[in-house]
């Protein structure tokens, strides 16, 4: 159920937003950004190594369990500016024996040819972007890359890397559970430790929502939805890699530290443009974020030596909130005790017993679980142990 490192102390992570792509997807609503012409990476290096010591500043002598080069793609990034990202981190902080550092990586080619100079920088994680194991579907997810391709790049990270992942969506147009079934099959085969199974969303002011409103996206009614999710957490859990949260899956021991750290409710600092943080400072958990757009982040921490445009510290109820909203996204759940300090407040038994009465939730020493059959309602079920 845990992770090796443990449950008590949730521990402290840094983010690394790189937020430019070669395209955009047209399901994609994380922060990325297509340029002409490429970025001037010492000049990001110089910004970026500016806001790490800002924000070791706020918050001095953690130590770094994990850091996560998300984005955007980051695998568009030059060895070297990993490198000189990793080297400013570990100047400022201490970094936890064997902390996890995982880059996200879109799975070309060109790409996987830098994966050995990641390792050299001291990368010891890569998550592959996957995302189907069919041309068609590659395609109509407007990718930029084959199935041959996803398959080489990775054969080639795990003959570099010591822990590898992979993302794939499904419910996608026109998928039946059968052909998901096929799919996943062929997916849990090159997957070593650990997945990433995401349920396709229509988020806004992506193409995709624009073709959803015109009838031109024939997505997975409701019904099919829950089968295709039960669907993956019975393959998933065949082939030895369990849920562990909603859409991650992975063998006991080799669950993603950073991811974590977030779910955990620890504390975490975001550098890069549109990058959040959640972090004590002061004696306050802080809820900090950066400007999104690429160029005036620059500009920003050019001038003032960071790029955040939030840093508010939370009240003990928003607190609670998200630590309700993240942690119930865990199959370990939430702490009672846990939940009760942050939120000064003890949580209604007649709700849990009712949950429980109708099979949502479990208790089990001193934590409440979701269940599969609450997994669908989790917004709601968090609801209804805040109010
Ligand atoms: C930051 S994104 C992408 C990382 C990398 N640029 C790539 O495309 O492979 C992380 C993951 O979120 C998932 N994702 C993004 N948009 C999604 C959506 N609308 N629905 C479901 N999953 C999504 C994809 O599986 C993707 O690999
Ligand atoms: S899915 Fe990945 S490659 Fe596509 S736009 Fe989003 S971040 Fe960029």
């Amino acid at each position: 159920m845990a992770d090796s490192a443990g449950l008590g102390d949730p521990g402290f992570a840094v983010y690394v937003h790189w937020p430019f792509c070669l395209a955009k997807c047209p399901y994609c609503d994380f922060n990325s950004h297509v340029r002409a012409t490429p970025p001037d990476e010492a000049r990001f290096v110089a910004a970026f190594s500016r806001e790490i010591a800002h924000r070791a500043a706020l918050s001095p002598g953690r130590k770094v369990r994990s850091i996560f080069f998300g984005g955007g793609t980051p695998s568009l990034m030059a060895p070297r500016t990993v490198g000189a990202i990793l080297d400013k981190i570990a100047k400022h902080w201490t970094l936890e024996p064997n902390a996890e550092i995982t880059l996200e990586a879109n799975p070309t080619s060109v790409e996987a040819g830098r994966f050995r100079g990641y390792q050299g920088a001291g990368v010891n994680r890569v998550s592959v972007g996957v995302q189907a194991l069919n041309d068609a579907d590659l395609r109509a997810l407007g990718r930029r890359h084959s199935v041959a391709e996803a398959v080489a790049a990775l054969e080639t990270a795990k003959s570099i890397f010591p822990r590898m992942s992979f993302d794939l969506i499904y419910g996608r147009v026109g998928q039946s559970e059968a052909q998901w079934r096929e799919e996943l099959e062929k997916a849990m085969k090159l997957a070593t430790e650990h997945v990433s199974l995401y349920q396709l969303t229509v988020e806004p002011e992506t193409i995709f929502e624009r073709l959803w409103q015109a009838g031109k996206l024939a997505l997975p009614d409701e019904d099919l939805g829950r089968a295709l999710w039960d669907t993956t957490q019975e393959i998933a859990e065949k082939h030895g890699m369990p849920g562990y949260e909603t859409s991650n899956h992975a063998r006991p021991g080799a669950e993603s530290r950073h991811n974590l750290v977030y779910w955990r409710y620890g504390d975490y600092v975001g550098v890069g443009p549109g990058a959040h943080g959640r972090v004590l400072s002061g004696g306050k958990r802080r809820a900090q974020a950066t400007e999104k757009h690429p160029e005036m982040w620059l500009a920003q921490v050019e001038i003032e030596g960071h790029g955040l445009i939030a840093d508010d510290p939370l009240s003990q109820e928003e607190q609670s909130d998200e630590y309700l909203l993240m942690g119930l996204r865990l199959r370990e759940g939430v702490d009672i005790h846990r939940y009760e300090a942050i939120s000064g407040r003890r949580l209604a038994r007649s709700q849990i017993e009712s949950l429980a009465a109708e099979g949502f939730v479990t208790e089990q020493g001193g934590r409440i679980m979701v269940t599969p059959m609450g997994a669908p309602l989790l917004d709601t079920i968090v609801a209804d142990l805040a109010a």
